[in-house]
This record gives C-alpha cells, sequence and structure tokens, in this order.
C-alpha cells in the first residue's frame, strides 16, 4: 500500500499555495502553518492573511476567504473557518486521519520521510585521556547518541566518532613521571592515572629538570619512538576501559577516533596554510587571523595554529579533522556534540577551513550541537560534596540504586531478576530522559528525586503507556495479530480524534529534530502522546467493546510510536513493569 504524505502541515501548505497562485499570481510565497495552540479552534492554523494585508491591498479576511475558495482538496477536512482577524484555522475530517494511520501502520518509517545517500558525521562524547569523564562528556555522549539514531532512523550513512584528546604535551609530563615512577601500568585505573597526571602537573610547575624531561619525551613521542610509543598506548588503553564501561552501561556505540589520528597531517597543514597566504606570526607563534573575530578590547583574535615553541595544538587537530571529514569522507553534513563554552573555537576553525577550502559551504554543512551546563540540586556547578569532579560511573550507579530503592518499595516480593533488569533500565532511562527533555541550550538541576517520579514527564511515566498496551495485548486470548489482520482504524470519540492526529504528527516532529537538532522536541512529542493515549484509554472502552480491533490498531500505532521516540532517544522499553 502507497503511504500517503502524513506530513500535514505540507499537505495545507501546498493547498494554500496553489490557491494563491491561482487568486494573486504571486510565486513566492510559503504559508507558515502551524498546529493550533488550542484543539477547540482545530488542528492547524496560518496566520498568514494578516501579513500579506499590506502588499495585497484587501483586508485580512477577504484575503483568507479567496485563499480557502481556492482550495481544491476539501474533502480531506471536515472544516475550515476563518476567525475575524482573517485567521485559517483548519479540521481534517476524521476519516482522512484513520486512513492515514492505516497507512503509517503499515510503513516501516511510521510516516516519515527518509534520506537517500547522505552522509553525516556525527562526533560526540570526546573524553580526555588520563582525565576522568565529567558530566559535560554524559551530555555530549547522550545527546550524540540520541541524534546518530534520530540518523539512522532516515537513512542517513552514520559515522559516529568519539574524538578523544589523546595527543599532546601533557603526555610529555605522564610519561616521564611514570619513567620515574615504574608502576605496573597495566593494573591502574583511570582514578589512579589522573592521581598521577595531578602530580606530574605540580612536578612540572616546581621541577625544572623534570620540566626540561618532559619536553623531551613529548619530541620522542611525537617522533613515535618504541618505548614512549608503548607507555602512550598503555595510558589509552586504560583510560579506554573506563570509557567503555560508561559507554556499555548507556548503550551507547561509537568509533575511536582521537585526536592522535591526525597527528600525521598536521605538519602538512600549517605549510599548505602558510602557501595560502593565511598565516601570520605574532608573537613567535604562527596565527591566522580572521574578520570579524576581536577580543572584548577589540583586538584582532588570533587562531593560532602552531605554536612558538613549534609544537601544534587543539586547533591544528581541529582544522585537520574538518578537513578529512569534508574532504576525504565526504560528509554532506558534520556535527560535533560538545559544550556551549567551545562555540567561538568551533566558529573559527569553521571559517578557516572556509578560507583554506578544506571545507566547502555548499557541499558540507557543519553544526556545532551546543549544550548547557549541568547544575547540582543547589544551582551550582555539579561537583561532589568535596569539590571534585562527579565520577560518571558513580552517577550512573547511583540512579540505578535509587530505581532499586523504589521498585523494591513498590513491590517487596520482586525477584532478584526482574530487580536488575529494571532498576537498571529506570535508573539510566531517568538520567537519558531528564537530560534530553530539556532544552539542550539550557543549564538544568540534577536530581535523582525529580528524574525517578513515576509521574510528570518522566521516562517511566512514558515508559508507563507502554507498558499499559503491552498488558491489553497480553490479556486479549486470541493472537493480537490476527485480530489486527483486518482491523480498520475508525476514529470516532474526541479523545480517540485527538490521539490519532497526534500520531500522525510523529513525521513533523522527527522531521524538525532533524533540522534543529533538538531532542526534547521528542521527548515532549511523545509526553503529549503518553497523556493523550491515557485519556483515550479513559474515555474509549478497547477489550471486549465492538470497536475492539480496530482500537486495539490505535493502541498498536501508538505503541510502535513510543518505542520508535524511545529507541531514537536512546531508552529502553520494557513489556511489564
Ligand atoms: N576533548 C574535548 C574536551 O573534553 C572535546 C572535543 C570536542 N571536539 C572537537 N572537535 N574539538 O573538552
Amino acid at each position: 500500500m502507497a503511504v500517503l504524505i502524513s506530513i500535514l502541515k505540507e499537505k495545507i501548505k501546498r493547498s494554500i499555495q496553489e490557491s494563491f497562485k491561482k487568486e494573486f499570481e504571486k510565486k513566492e510565497f510559503s504559508p507558515e502553518i502551524t498546529p493550533c495552540t488550542s484543539e477547540k479552534f482545530g488542528h492547524y492554523q496560518c496566520n498568514d492573511p494578516l501579513k500579506l494585508t499590506k502588499i495585497l491591498k484587501q483586508t485580512p479576511s477577504e484575503i483568507a476567504k479567496k485563499i480557502v475558495s481556492n482550495i481544491k482538496d476539501k474533502k480531506i477536512f471536515e472544516k475550515i473557518e476563518i476567525s475575524k482577524n482573517g485567521f485559517i484555522n483548519f479540521i481534517f475530517d476524521k476519516n482522512f486521519i484513520s486512513n492515514e494511520l492505516d497507512a503509517i501502520f503499515q510503513d516501516p518509517y511510521l510516516g516519515v520521510i527518509p534520506k537517500k545517500n547522505k552522509k553525516i558525521i556525527v562526533e560526540f562524547s570526546s573524553p580526555n585521556v588520563a582525565k576522568e569523564l565529567h558530566v559535560g562528556h554524559l551530555r555530549s555522549t547522550i545527546i550524540g547518541e540520541s541524534l546518530s539514531r534520530l540518523f539512522e532512523f532516515l537513512n542517513y550513512s552514520v559515522l559516529r566518532l568519539n574524538h578523544i584528546g589523546d595527543w599532546g604535551t601533557q603526555f610529555g609530563m605522564l610519561i616521564a613521571y611514570l619513567k620515574q615512577k615504574k608502576e605496573i601500568l597495566e593494573q591502574a585505573s583511570l582514578s589512579e592515572l589522573t592521581n598521577w597526571y595531578k602530580e606530574a602537573k605540580k612536578r612540572f610547575e616546581k621541577d625544572s629538570e623534570f620540566a626540561k624531561k618532559t619536553k623531551e619525551e613529548v619530541v620522542k613521542l611525537q617522533s613515535e619512538e618504541k618505548e614512549e610509543l608503548e607507555i602512550w598506548e598503555k595510558i589509552c588503553a586504560i583510560s579506554r576501559k573506563a570509557y567503555n564501561e560508561i559507554y556499555n552501561l548507556l548503550d551507547v556505540k561509537i568509533l575511536e577516533r582521537g585526536e592522535s589520528y591526525y597527528n600525521p597531517f598536521l605538519k602538512g597543514i600549517v605549510k599548505d596554510l602558510e602557501k595560502k597566504n593565511l598565516i601570520t606570526i605574532s608573537d613567535g607563534a604562527k596565527c591566522i587571523f580572521l574578520e570579524g573575530f576581536t577580543s572584548r578590547e577589540n583586538t584582532p583574535l588570533p587562531l593560532i595554529v602552531q605554536k612558538s615553541d613549534g609544537g601544534f595544538n587543539y586547533v591544528t587537530t581541529d582544522i585537520a579533522a574538518m578537513k578529512q571529514r569534508a574532504l576525504e569522507e565526504k560528509a554532506d553534513r558534520i556535527i560535533t556534540v560538545i559544550d556551549q563554552g567551545q562555540s567561538l573555537h568551533l566558529k573559527m576553525v569553521h571559517e578557516a577551513c572556509v578560507k583554506a577550502k578544506y571545507i566547502d559551504p555548499s557541499k558540507t554543512k557543519f553544526e556545532h550541537v551546543a549544550f548547557g551546563v549541568v547544575l547540582g540540586p543547589d544551582g551550582k556547578k555539579f561537583k561532589t560534596r568535596e569539590g571534585e569532579t562527579v565520577k560518571l560511573l558513580d552517577l550512573l550507579t547511583e540512579a540505578i540504586n535509587k530505581a532499586k530503592e523504589i521498585l523494591i518499595k513498590k513491590d517487596p516480593l520482586i525477584s532478584n531478576h526482574r530487580l536488575e533488569k529494571l532498576s537498571h533500565i529506570l535508573g539510566i532511562n531517568a538520567i537519558k530522559y531528564s537530560d534530553l527533555s530539556c532544552h539542550r541550550l539550557k543549564d538544568y538541576k540534577f536530581s535523582y528525586e525529580r528524574m525517578l517520579k513515576f509521574e510528570g514527564n518522566t521516562s517511566t511515566f512514558l515508559l508507563y503507556s507502554y507498558v499499559r498496551i503491552m498488558g491489553i495485548k497480553r490479556k486479549l486470548k486470541n493472537d493480537p495479530k490476527k485480530l489486527l489482520k483486518f482491523a480498520k482504524i475508525d476514529l470516532k470519540h474526541p479523545t480517540e480524534i485527538s490521539l490519532g492526529l497526534h500520531l500522525i504528527r510523529f513525521a513533523e516532529v522527527i522531521e524538525n529534530m532533524e533540522k534543529d537538532l533538538l531532542p526534547n522536541r521528542l521527548a515532549d512529542y511523545l509526553y503529549e502522546l503518553a497523556e493523550k493515549f491515557n485519556a483515550f484509554f479513559r474515555d474509549c472502552h478497547v477489550i471486549g467493546s465492538k470497536e475492539q480491533n480496530n482500537r486495539l490498531k490505535l493502541c498498536e500505532l501508538t505503541a510502535k510510536i513510543l518505542k520508535k521516540g524511545f529507541y531514537i532517544l536512546g531508552l529502553q522499553v520494557t513489556e511489564s513493569l
């Protein structure tokens, strides 16, 4: 069965455009169609007639009437109403919505239009070797995973990259320190490694002999000498083990391609930038000065690509990475998920790459997916009581433990197996959802208590709707698949229509999320879906009613969309709670 165009907005938009062309012979007009602020006004609205009065020199309601009279495909609407100020409200016919839902039910993309041959790189997580991951990395990991899943669902070819900070002068310090210490590296934990790093740093600042040594170690590492390379690899392996534990808990898949990957290209890049006359020497360092980037004192801001001691830095690596991703990977879109604090840096790197022709903005779109800070319950930056960064593994384990307590309270006789499984699902879902349901540019307060609640806009509340539908299916003794075979969705009751319309909007929400990369759009949608489903379930009899099979189909479609939405947000489902 052919899937009908289910993006309703587009449908209305096209109708209006056609009608507008006919009436006013203006070709370039892109009407704005938004869902009605309240369902009592209608399903979608268009407020453009008011904006057009100046150009067309007619009253808004005259314009609205003309637009409406030209709409051809009127049978998909139950009503089109024009309000006093010329706003047009559209109410879809319930049979039309029912048919659309039947089509979406069959469609693996659930009404969303997939992409063809598009390649996207999503860089996320990107912690630094020999340092503990902090909550900023957690945000990047959760958001990046969700965006990657979104693009995979949309049929993009997705390359998920972990741009680990695994290269740089800090390794000279660590190697020099570890050589003196002669510890058995293999058995060290990331915490030990982090402590050694701190000690090495202290010694570097105090002891000039040691400082000299670290510089020699950097040179040796950069020329890839065996002993130094081996120590470096061990340091990376210890760090990797710690990240992987977190990625496993979070169900995150990502390819490691750290900063060291780009090391062989750095020299050539600086040479090439010099050849292209983009380099200015300032205080002995090779810099790029870009128009429009100035400091607070209004002096030009340098983008340093080679330090005065000859070393390359974070910027050089980022230029190399952007070049490789655009020219070699030939990505259509490159996305970097990292905190807002790095926005200026990334803007400058991008601009420099455009100037050097390492990226062609007409072919490759670069986007910085920025996010705000996680705050502690006291509204200050999230830290432990001792003022240290919170270890992510502790944070995740704590969420799981707290979920366990709640589950035991609810059912003291819960089996161990169920307790383990459910606490993991509820705990990790809660952490992810409380992050993704906030607008990512805003800071948010971290609260176990709030995120683990069973009601309100929480992951467990959403999960309950899914579990309820699974329960309905279990109650129906016959095979629901058989029941669904001949069922047709046939919306009647107002809360049933409202649920149906919301299910169609899934495609619209996914399309918006693809554009603005805001996962909270999907979270809000799912929350509303759960509420609408609950209202429908309260008002409409399912099991044993004469509409049983049709309504079961509506429930099943709700479950499909909830499950897909959950998957895109990186959340897990369970059949019973
Ligand atoms: N490792 C960096 C940090 O922890 C993040 C890297 C972000 N990505 C990039 N291409 N600069 O702050």
